[in-house]
């Protein structure tokens, strides 16, 4: 299918995910087809912001038939860059790094989890699904033989800059942080932050704003 725009905006792309994983379920469920009004009920986006969305990366719906689910899934999938596997590596196995090692649904997607580092002597040996800690001292020589694209980090913030040019120095080029910071990298290496906190104090807002519009 041809692509319509390769400047896509970041507000679509964010939006992406959600739509794989809608998709995903149909698929799931044998749906074959679906219109922008039905998937809107399920999604929650407008109807109209579906077809614009969609439009962004070429002619998808046909007017009368809706959405092929099989061929949306596929394209969404191969946009968010899912056609291929991604190997990463998880940096600090305390609370969070163990939580994301321990989610198999990333393997699902796609995600094969090929190490897991960590500082603390007390930690290093132990396994974490099949997966032994190792000294981060082995990282480098790890990366020289390892093709890894994605460094997951997960170590306190005021170490997280120094596992990050750890990464790069040794060619990782994408950065999954989950430390508090903003971390520096070079042009050709693209880091996504997750915060908690973050979604925790949209939630607070919400809140706030229901309980003032109740009162
Ligand atoms: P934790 O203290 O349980 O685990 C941190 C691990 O990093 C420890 O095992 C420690 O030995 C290891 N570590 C420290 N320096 C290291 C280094 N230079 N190289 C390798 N390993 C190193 O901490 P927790 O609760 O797992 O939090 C980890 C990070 O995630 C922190 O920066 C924290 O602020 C952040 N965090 C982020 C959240 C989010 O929403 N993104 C939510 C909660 C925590």
């Amino acid at each position: 299918m041809e692509k319509k725009k390769s400047n896509i905006s970041m507000a679509v792309i964010k939006r992406l995910p959600k739509y794989h994983r809608y998709l995903s379920e149909l698929l799931k469920n044998d749906v074959d087809r679906i219109s922008s009004k039905e998937l809107s009920e399920k999604i929650g986006f407008t109807a109209s912001q579906i077809r614009q969305d969609l439009n962004c990366f070429g002619d998808f719906g046909q007017q009368g038939y809706g959405y092929n689910v099989k061929d949306l899934y596929n394209e969404i999938s191969a946009i968010l860059g899912l056609s291929k596997e991604y190997k990463h590596i998880i940096i600090g196995a305390g609370n969070i790094g163990q939580a994301i090692a321990n989610y198999t649904r990333f393997d699902k997607l796609g995600f094969e989890l090929e190490g897991i580092f960590d500082a603390n002597p007390k930690l290093i040996g132990l396994k974490i699904r099949d997966i032994e800690i190792q000294d981060i001292d082995n990282l480098t020589s790890f990366l020289k033989t390892h093709k890894i694209d994605i460094g997951v980090i997960c170590v306190p913030k005021n170490n997280a800059q120094k596992v990050c040019n750890l990464l790069v120095e040794n060619g990782i080029k994408g950065i999954w942080n989950f430390a508090p910071t903003d971390l520096i990298v070079p042009d050709d290496v693209v880091v996504e932050n997750v915060h908690l906190s973050e979604s925790l104090l949209t939630l607070t807002y919400l809140l706030k704003d229901k309980e003032e519009e109740n009162n």
